[in-house]
């Protein structure tokens, strides 16, 4: 505990830290020893050359909310038409590598040092070369007999999706760093809110099981997993919470701070890239806390985050939004008790406690007001609230504590449209589906007219709707092992499309 309060000060003696923390950490660390934690003077970021190349993401930055098309309250059948911006048609804005930017010369002088970079990044430009040519061509280089092939309106480009993702799936290679001992790094929550941090750690980082995406040399990888898992820190470290300033991010940024200095110093690749191919994943409400402490060390690192939270920094070209997925003990998914389209006698449904502002709006305006609207703080005895969610039509999706809900995966699988209530949230895979597709946002300030904004739904669209949830849902579903096109593939895949948008050169003059 001494440790873990050391004043900023204290940070100037990285002894005293270190001893302090080993006599003073708060639980019992494997067989009593331990590398976990290693007081380190922080980087000050050093970038060699990163170049960033394509467009395949679109340096325009713009926020989910401003272009994300809300159902019109005029009594339309159409959505209005959504100006998407280019950050979102990530895969069929692509254009080429630009050939000129292929200047070996640079990279020649050090690729003793990087053996491995140049063949990589060759990888990496046939790849953005055969995504390219699917585009133009709308056919493929691989066999599509053999796997399920993206089709239809959810896709932002189909073809340009099935390229990139078989792409991925043949190349890939994620290098997770060793060092450090469970349970703060290398393990995670598997199951309920935050489970997707422990079953992505587990399919990647699992030395008994062969994981495709992992590779054993860090020579031959395309990106870095900081195996941390936030929910785990917060279960372990915060604790005992005596008074309101043990709950502090600064823990949490020491400790991910200080792992980074140590790999940054034991490895060449932080700094080469100056952190941008280095990711960590995270569903827990704090996710993005991590980088707030020293936001220059995480400039350009990637966070894969459920509180995509585009208000507190999340940025959609770097990061990534995923989604957030309840898991009950020992299952891989919620019960799927979908009823047909015409036999959803519920108009929309949520139950959820009183989290944030803008459940409590919900509660105040809707619970227990309306036989069609059913609001319930809690599902009354009696009722499932997996079955609810398959008699209704729309599944409210309001943001919590985080932005993210676990109900838009509940909601697919219980064939139930999602209605999005949320504020300067970026949803998850965005730059390869069109939420508008399969989804509602409703704006907070609209709650009040949640059922006649549903109400004007029409049939057809809502068929639509429906049937789109029932096609998209593929890849919000959990497999272990990881199968093409599931949830763990679309995390990786949007990890992968951020760095097929670099390009890593050595400096000449390292
Ligand atoms: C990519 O390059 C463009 C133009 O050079 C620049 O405006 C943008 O900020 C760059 N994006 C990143 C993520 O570095
Ligand atoms: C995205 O979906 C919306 C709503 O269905 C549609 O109006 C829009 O044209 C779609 N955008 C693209 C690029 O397909
Ligand atoms: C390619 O790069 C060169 C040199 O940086 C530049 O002059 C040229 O305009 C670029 N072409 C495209 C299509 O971006
Ligand atoms: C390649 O890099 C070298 C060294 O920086 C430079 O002199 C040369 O002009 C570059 N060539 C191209 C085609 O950009
Ligand atoms: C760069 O150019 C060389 C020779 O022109 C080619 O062999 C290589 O594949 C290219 N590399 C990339 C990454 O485009
Ligand atoms: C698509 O590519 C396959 C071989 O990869 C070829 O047999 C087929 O004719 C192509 N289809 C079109 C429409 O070009
Ligand atoms: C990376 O940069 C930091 C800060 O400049 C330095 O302390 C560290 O030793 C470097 N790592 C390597 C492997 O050179
Ligand atoms: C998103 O971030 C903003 C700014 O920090 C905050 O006010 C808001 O409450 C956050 N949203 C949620 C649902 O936590």
């Amino acid at each position: 505990m001494e440790w873990l309060r050391c004043p900023i000060s204290a940070f100037l003696f990285p002894v005293f830290c270190f001893v302090a923390f080993f006599l003073f950490f708060p639980f019992k660390l494997q067989n009593n020893t331990t590398h976990f934690l290693f007081s380190h003077p922080l980087l000050p970021p050093t970038v060699k050359h990163l170049q960033n190349h394509t467009n395949i993401i679109s340096s325009s930055s713009s926020s989910y909310p401003s272009s994300y098309p809300s159902p019109s309250p005029s009594p339309s059948p159409s959505p209005s038409p959504s100006p998407s911006p280019s950050s979102l048609h990530l895969l069929s804005n692509f254009t080429p590598a630009n050939q000129t930017t292929n200047n070996s010369t640079l990279l020649s002088s050090s690729t003793k040092k990087f053996a491995g970079l140049e063949k990589i990044e060759e990888g990496l430009a046939r790849a953005r070369a055969a995504i390219q040519e699917s585009i133009r061509s709308r056919n493929y280089t691989f066999d599509t007999r053999q796997t399920f092939v993206p089709k239809g309106s959810i896709y932002w480009n189909p073809h340009a999706f099935y390229q990139s993702h078989m792409e991925m799936v043949k190349r890939f290679k994620v290098w997770v760093y060793e060092e450090g001992e469970q349970p703060l790094v290398h393990d995670g929550p598997v199951n309920d809110i935050y489970a997707i941090e422990g079953q992505f750690m587990d399919e990647i980082d699992n030395y008994d099981k062969w994981s495709h995406f992992r590779t054993r040399n860090p020579e031959e990888a395309h990106v870095f997993y900081i195996p941390f898992s936030i929910a785990n820190i917060v279960h372990y470290v915060y604790k005992p919470i005596m008074k309101h300033s043990d709950y502090e991010a600064i823990r949490l940024q020491r400790l991910v701070e200080d792992y980074i200095g140590v790999v940054a110093d034991k490895y060449p690749y932080w700094n080469r890239s100056e952190g941008a191919d280095h990711f960590l994943l995270s569903c827990h409400d704090w996710g993005p806390k991590v980088s707030f402490g020293k936001p220059k060390l995480f400039k350009s690192f990637i966070r894969v985050l459920c509180n995509a939270n585009t208000s507190e920094g999340f940025i959609p070209n770097k990061d990534v939004s995923i989604p957030e997925v309840k898991l009950p003990k020992g299952k891989l998914g919620s019960p799927n008790l979908g009823q047909r389209p015409d036999d959803r006698s519920i108009l929309a449904f949520f139950a959820g406690r009183e989290h944030g502002d803008i459940r409590t709006m919900l509660l105040n305006y809707w619970k227990g007001k309306d036989n069609e609207v059913k609001v319930y703080e809690s599902v009354p005895k009696g009722m499932d609230y997996f079955k609810l969610m398959g008699e209704s039509k729309f599944c409210l999706c309001p943001s919590g504590f985080e932005v993210a809900s676990p109900r838009v995966v509940e909601a697919f699988s219980a064939g139930c449209v999602p209605v999005l209530i949320s504020s300067n949230y970026s949803p998850p895979f965005s730059d390869v589906l069109n939420w508008s597709q399969f989804s509602l946002e409703i704006p907070v300030e609209k709650i009040p007219e949640i059922k006649t904004i549903l109400q004007r739904v029409s049939r057809n669209r809502y068929l639509k709707l429906h049937m789109n949830v029932m096609r998209v849902r593929r890849h919000f579903m959990i497999y272990r092992p990881a199968k093409p096109f599931d949830l763990m593939h679309m995390i990786l895949h949007s990890i992968w499309l951020r760095r097929l948008n670099l390009r890593l050169i050595a400096s000449a003059s390292s």
